[in-house]
């Protein structure tokens, strides 16, 4: 496969990837011009961006190595099994793709498996795509990355998600994700400190930008805490079908047709 065959419609589909093909498009390109043919991914899923890095990386005619992290168990990959269920779904779509020889699936928290990456190896890029804790990863990966290596961090957008899940008796039960703000603020710390460029967002909330000249080691601990300080009151809207399906139905049941029939002018612009 050269540049031109990469489909990253063809990869995201049949890896069930979660985000938008160009970003998939994007990641090939930036591992075809990694400055070392070592990446770090962190977040794995169903191997949708694994694909697309191993691809860029053989692209570029050099033998290389994706060491990608999946907890798999407490998150979203538990929709589709357990740990030997999506082992076998992501080993399939690496197969798939013909880069099972360059991708080493590291499973388990990588705040416990990062140690599968030897110590002393030269990063050429990072991946992270995983719970927004970008803290940690920066600390186990970002002092290992080679000068002006490009970094990839998704949900970056200063932004707090509610979703509604459905009435619990008379209460609203709801899911409240502060991982696209947590991404972004520590992302802002990062980008004060040198460690990173400005970089550019890709679709709504991907990041792509390059190493710069700080390092991890030197960001005060106390900027890190102040961003998980911040995230102690949020501003967010309530999102979600239950919740207005619901809120419908209900009006339906207890209020006049009148008052309906004036709701729905109302929401309409009407006067
Ligand atoms: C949004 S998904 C990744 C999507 C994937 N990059 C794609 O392109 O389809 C985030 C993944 O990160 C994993 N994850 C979250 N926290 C993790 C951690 N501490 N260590 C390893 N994996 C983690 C989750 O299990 C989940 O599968």
């Amino acid at each position: 496969m050269n540049n031109s065959e990469f489909d990253e419609h063809a990869v995201k589909a049949f890896c069930n990837g979660m985000l938008p093909a160009s970003v998939y498009r994007k990641m090939y390109e930036v591992a075809k011009s990694a400055p070392v043919p070592v990446i770090v991914e962190v977040g794995t899923a169903h191997a949708a961006g694994t694909v697309s890095l191993a691809l860029g990386l053989r692209d570029s005619g050099r033998a290389g190595k994706v060491y990608t992290f999946e907890k798999i168990f407490g998150g979203s990959r538990e929709a589709f099994g357990g740990v030997d269920e999506n082992v076998a779904i992501i080993k399939r779509n690496i197969s798939h793709f013909g880069v099972s020889d360059m991708v080493e699936l590291v499973v388990g928290d990588v705040s416990e498996t990062a140690g599968a990456v030897p110590g002393d190896t030269e990063l050429g890029l990072l991946c992270i795509d995983a719970d927004g804790a970008i803290d940690r990863d920066f600390a186990l990966f970002f002092d290992r990355l080679a000068e002006g290596a490009p970094l990839v961090v998704d949900d970056i957008r200063d932004t707090a998600r509610v979703k509604a899940m459905g009435f619990k008796g008379l209460g609203l039960a709801v899911a409240i994700d502060q991982k696209h703000r947590l991404g972004y603020r520590l992302l802002s710390v990062f980008k004060r400190h040198g460690l990173v460029d400005e970089g550019e967002l890709c679709g709504s909330d991907t990041w792509f930008g390059c190493k710069g000249q700080g390092k991890f080691a030197d960001i005060p601990a106390v900027e890190v805490l102040e961003v998980y300080r911040s995230l102690t009151f949020s501003d967010a809207m309530v999102s979600g079908v239950p919740l207005r399906a619901r809120l419908a139905a209900m009006a339906r049941r207890t209020l006049p047709e009148a008052t309906i029939r004036r709701l729905r002018r109302i929401e309409s612009g009407e006067k």
